[in-house]
């Protein structure tokens, strides 16, 4: 089983936590582009989704599923999106395609947040992908000066703009043993549009594709 195999099942696994009716939010990657193509064949269910990126909302274009404007929306009740990284206590890493902002937004504004991703991204300490920051452009030499004082080996994210119009530090080196205050304390340095730490609001729900059946955590 290839690592597509993997994550297509967390994906179509995902799918029966979608309920009758409202609007879901939707996030971004090869993994949560799975979700959308599964989500293509009972989209009669649901009113719309609120996608995390431009490509997610024109991946649900494409298949015949209204995006709604999460200011329309209200709060939601489910989001499903993958991960760079994930610990046994749902706390993740995201942000690898660099939508980290609007997913951390949609994540904060629903009930439910299923994470579904392959085996290989559960980890025992988060830290291994690099940590992805997005930051206002003036400021990237700035934040990036503040962030190997944390200890990091921040990489700017060459010829990347993210659907905000800002950049991206990819953190290297980082062990993060403490994900909920760090998460808080890179969000304080000044010009920081949000890290890619999703531990003050992690997954309520893991779902793993692994080469023995789909896992699912709580
Ligand atoms: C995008 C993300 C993605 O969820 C993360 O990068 C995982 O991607 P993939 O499902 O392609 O492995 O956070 O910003």
């Amino acid at each position: 089983m290839t690592q597509d195999d993997m994550k297509k099942a967390a994906a179509l696994a995902a799918i029966e936590y979608v309920g009758s009716g409202g609007v879901i939010g939707v996030g971004t990657g090869s993994t949560a582009n799975h979700f959308i193509d599964a989500l293509a064949a009972i989209r009669g269910r649901i009113d719309g989704a609120v996608a995390s990126s431009n490509a997610t909302a024109e991946r649900l274009k494409k298949h015949g599923i209204p995006v709604i404007d999460l200011n329309a929306a209200g709060s939601l009740k489910l989001y499903v999106d993958g991960a760079d990284e994930s610990t046994r206590h749902l706390h993740l890493v995201k942000g690898g395609g660099g939508a980290l902002t609007r997913e951390k937004i949609i994540a904060a504004a629903s009930e439910t947040f299923v994470c579904v991703a392959d085996e290989s991204k559960l980890v025992d300490v988060l830290g291994r992908f690099p940590l992805p920051v997005e930051v206002i452009p003036m400021a990237r030499s700035y934040v990036a000066r503040e962030l190997v004082k944390l200890g990091g080996e921040p990489v700017f994210r060459q010829g990347f703009t993210t659907d905000n119009g800002n950049v991206i530090l990819d953190v290297h080196n980082l062990e993060i043993l403490n994900p909920v205050e760090l998460e808080r304390i890179i969000n304080q340095i000044t010009g920081t549009v949000t890290n890619g730490l999703f531990a003050q609001r992690p997954a309520d729900i893991l779902i793993l594709g692994t080469g023995s059946g789909v896992k699912t955590l709580r």
